[in-house]
């Protein structure tokens, strides 16, 4: 069975690109993808800031993304590129530690004019890391995912099913998606046959 590491990038305690993240990996999990999870509550802010590589919180996630297929990195946009935290994260990652990995971006802003973030900032860094297959992100604005009254991020429909389609795709492209491989469409079809909510 395929292995997916998530790196969350937001700092924020309430955070959209988290949900938007959770979302996908609710997703995964239900073809049978097992998820390594990281977020920044992970390391101690000290070992990022200083670029403690030998930390072992820094150790677990790099031998993590060893082993793992694939990657799924969210973050917000800020100041018009994805969060500082996440390129503290990524900045303690090995050279080539993503050549044998796809990797699906999420990001979220407060304005649709920042939906190229992940495109002119994210992008290069993901390639820095020789990324064998950079899947099209997931850009969405606030205005689309919505806090709703018990606490649950209400995703707008047209990014639910754009983030589908993403991932369906992700899964096609995994180095070793055993016996989750299918064609995205056909895997597409299947959530929405399969009413599977996530
Ligand atoms: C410090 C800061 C800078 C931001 N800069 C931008 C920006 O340049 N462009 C944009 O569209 N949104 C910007 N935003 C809005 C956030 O990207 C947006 O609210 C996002 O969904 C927050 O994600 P999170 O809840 O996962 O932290 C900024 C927010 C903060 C706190």
């Amino acid at each position: 069975m395929p292995t997916v590491v998530t790196i969350s990038g937001s700092p924020s305690v309430r955070s959209r690109s988290d949900g938007l993240l959770r979302r996908a990996v609710h997703l995964l999990e239900s073809f049978g993808v097992t998820i390594k999870a990281f977020s920044l509550a992970d390391f101690p802010a000290e070992s990022l800031l200083y670029a403690h590589f030998d930390h072992p919180s820094i150790v677990r996630l790099q031998q993590a993304v060893a082993e793992a297929d694939g990657l799924i990195v969210s973050t917000p946009v800020y100041k018009s590129a994805y969060s500082g935290a996440l390129k503290v994260i990524l900045d303690l990652l090995p050279e080539r530690s993503l050549a044998q990995h796809a990797v699906l971006p999420l990001a979220t802003g407060g304005s649709p004019a920042h939906m190229l973030a992940v495109d002119y900032a994210l992008q290069p860094v993901l390639t820095a890391l020789k990324a064998r297959h950079i899947l099209g992100g997931i850009y969405a604005t606030d205005k689309e995912l919505v806090w709703g009254d018990n606490g649950e991020l209400v995703v707008a429909d047209d990014i639910a099913a754009r983030l589908n389609t993403a991932v369906a795709r992700f899964i096609a492209h995994l180095p070793n998606p055993g016996v989750v491989q299918l064609d995205p469409h056909a895997l597409n079809a299947q959530i929405r046959i399969g009413g599977i909510s996530v």
